[in-house]
């Protein structure tokens, strides 16, 4: 039978095998989806043996999304845009990969959401690869300005010279935000949260009456920023669960030809998570 799977380190507490399953029992399809522990050291000769085992698709996750891009004869060009991949795609004998993080995130903030995107200015926090995974997806989907600070600047700069929108995506230095103005979105791609767990401070002065903030990551690495997010005054403030479930259900579609739909998978993480 098809294999999928999920790539990463650590892996143990992914929640895509068991989000890969809920939609393949809510579709009738019988999906066999593991998680695979992988240094990134291995990780090349994991997918490797994964492939002549009989995978035909994965998941690729923390830290080995660039990685993954470099391995992949073809790759979709959001996935050149964002210099990562996160879906592989078994052609032959060769991967070709996808990134479905940004659509993901799109998908989560119109959709259940109900954000309205167009027109609207965007602060990205960070610029590694969660930042530039989701950054092409929102330009695409209308924004007027995608702001990008980083604690390192340069990263900032490459982000968005990556990007080749001049003039709508722009960098800024995070010590400058006071001068940025407000926001209708604000995004948290740093790992600040997973790794030190410290406070958030930015200045209020980025949130007006409409701020939503959402933060990429999910559980207690989001608090940290949620927490900023809720007494800085924003509208709405949530983490990244539904982003997760939402480009799982795009690769789902690429792998298996069929959208599944997302609500009652996002509920049950939900509840479990609280
Ligand atoms: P990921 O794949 O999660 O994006 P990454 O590529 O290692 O992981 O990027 C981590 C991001 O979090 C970077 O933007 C990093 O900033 P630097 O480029 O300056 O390292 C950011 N980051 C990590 N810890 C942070 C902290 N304490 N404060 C602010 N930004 C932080």
């Amino acid at each position: 039978a098809a294999r999928y799977a999920v790539f990463g380190q650590p892996i143990a507490h992914s929640q895509s095998p068991r989000i890969q399953a809920a939609f393949g029992r809510a579709e009738g399809i019988e999906i066999d989806y593991r998680a695979i522990e992988a240094s990134p050291q291995e990780f090349a000769a994991a997918l490797e043996a994964f492939a002549a085992g009989g995978g035909v698709g994965a998941n690729v996750t923390l830290p080995h999304k660039e990685a993954a891009f470099a391995l992949c004869a073809t790759t979709t060009s959001r996935a050149q845009r964002a210099g990562a991949v996160n879906t592989l795609l078994r052609k032959g004998t060769r991967w070709h990969g996808d990134n479905t993080d940004g659509i993901g995130l799109v998908r989560d903030l119109t959709g259940r959401h109900g954000l309205d995107l167009r027109g609207r200015r965007v602060l990205l926090l960070g610029a590694g690869g969660a930042a530039r995974g989701v950054a092409p997806a929102l330009l695409d989907a209308g924004i007027l300005e995608l702001v990008v600070a980083n604690r390192t600047p340069e990263r900032a700069d490459a982000l968005v010279d990556a990007m080749s929108e001049p003039g709508r995506a722009i960098s800024a230095y995070w010590e400058a935000l006071r001068e940025q103005g407000d926001f209708e979105l604000i995004i948290n791609a740093t790992s600040a949260g997973r790794s030190d767990g410290a406070a958030f401070s930015l200045p209020l002065s980025l949130v007006n009456s409409l701020t939503t903030a959402v933060d990429l990551n999910y559980g207690e690495a989001a608090i940290p920023f949620l927490a900023w997010a809720r007494a800085a005054g924003c509208r709405n403030y949530f983490d990244g669960l539904g982003m997760l479930v939402e480009q799982a259900a795009e690769s789902f579609q690429q792998w298996h030809g069929v959208r599944p739909g997302t609500d009652e998978v996002y509920a049950g993480l939900r509840e479990r998570a609280a």
